[in-house]
């Protein structure tokens, strides 16, 4: 490389390259739908929603509109609403708590696993104390399986049972991860995710699904999808939303589906290469016992007394992206800090949300350009 020119700007995640892997497939399949016109529940609908029951494992599989529409729908259809509260981790995306707060509903926020960063059974506990004390009536639990990897839906579940909650598994970033060699989406009630473009599994716009075991609730979640519609089209029984998938999009992502496997491999080979060459001068991720990732994010954590801003700089001037999953946690944004959280306080979601920065991660980051992410890294923390 000349030593004059700056270096080529490496891709925080590169759909480029994906969709020169899949060639023809996309076009091909958005030129069905352009054919039939059946823009709105077209048979790819149906077809995408049967292929991802049969990966997942759930029995049933409902597409909607989006993650947010995904985790809404659900507490919709479970009808949570004011005086309940559902417990959530603060240290995720705001669409976690923000679906709780649409329905009037409580979130009460409790603290995540520093090494993990999923939410912690202990502070759970607490929480569920918290919003007795505060008069709320808990219903419910969004364990998160932040950055891809999956949530100890063992310890969530024991005390989701104790307490009589509902689990509503927020897999928005995590889908395709599993636990304890069960996929994710067959854990807890319901499992939500989302199809944005930057997700491991992504359409070319917004889009989601719910998963479950549970007929009837799969059955409420297709008349909350549209409106409310009872089996009379003019007589809607409830309340609902227009909260479909696209059938562009379900064709979109059928063909994304046939090789999601194996970027999910290519995603690990990412992964661990990142923990070898990083291991020792920063945090990386680890896996807890029984999970695997889907790797959505790579999220180190610099040391002590290692500044952000200048580190993120430095990498910035050497064509290298990074972004920070979340510098605030949700009870630290506007929208959210009148909510109550965990007593006991959440010091480990404070602490990630001041030291946390994700680096380049795609099932298509090649080694030379991984080793040039790695030795910027390495240089930026020496400094
Ligand atoms: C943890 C989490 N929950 C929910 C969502 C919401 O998904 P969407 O953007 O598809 O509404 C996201 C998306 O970024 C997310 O990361």
């Amino acid at each position: 490389m000349n030593k004059h020119m700056p270096a080529e700007p490496v891709p925080f995640i590169d759909l480029a390259a994906q969709r020169q892997r899949l060639g023809k497939s996309i076009d091909e399949a958005v030129s069905r739908v352009i054919g039939h016109c059946q823009f709105i529940n077209g048979p790819e609908v149906t077809q995408l929603e049967a292929a991802l029951a049969a990966f997942s494992g759930a029995k049933h599989v409902v597409s909607c509109a989006s993650g947010t529409d995904a985790l809404l729908m659900v507490l919709m259809a479970k009808g949570v609403g004011r005086g309940d509260a559902v417990l959530c981790p603060s240290f995720t995306f705001c669409a976690t708590g923000e679906a709780v707060a649409l329905t009037g509903a409580t979130p009460v926020f409790v603290d995540v696993d520093q090494a993990s960063f999923n939410m912690d059974a202990a502070s759970l506990k607490r929480g569920i104390a918290t919003a007795k004390r505060l008069g709320l009536k808990p219903v419910a639990v969004i364990p998160v399986d932040l950055f891809g990897q999956s949530a100890d839906h063992d310890a969530i579940a024991a005390i989701a049972e104790a307490e009589g909650l509902f689990v509503l598994d927020d897999a928005a970033q995590a889908f395709g991860a599993s636990f304890r060699g069960r996929r994710l989406g067959t854990f807890g009630l319901a499992t939500a995710t989302s199809f944005f473009p930057a997700k491991p599994l992504g359409c070319f716009g917004d889009g989601g699904a719910i998963f479950t075991d549970d007929a009837e609730l799969a059955a409420t979640l297709r008349s909350v999808r549209v409106h409310g519609q009872g089996s009379d089209k003019y007589d809607n029984v409830r309340l609902g939303l227009t909260g479909r998938l696209d059938t562009m999009q379900a064709a979109i992502l059928i063909e994304k589906l046939k090789i999601f496997d194996d970027e999910i491999a290519a995603r690990n080979r990412v992964a661990e290469r990142y923990a070898q060459g990083l291991g020792n001068v920063v945090t990386v991720p680890r896996l807890s016992s029984g999970c695997t990732s889907a790797w959505a994010q790579y999220t180190i954590r610099l040391p002590k007394g290692c500044d952000r801003d200048g580190f993120a700089a430095t990498l910035k001037a050497k064509g290298i992206p990074t972004a920070i999953y979340y510098p605030k946690s949700m009870h630290q944004q506007t929208a959210y800090r009148d909510f109550p959280v965990a007593d006991g306080g959440l010091p480990a979601s404070e602490s990630l949300s001041g030291d946390v920065i994700s680096l380049p991660m795609h099932a298509y980051l090649d080694g030379p350009t991984q080793d040039r992410v790695i030795q910027a890294v390495r240089g930026a923390v020496s400094t």
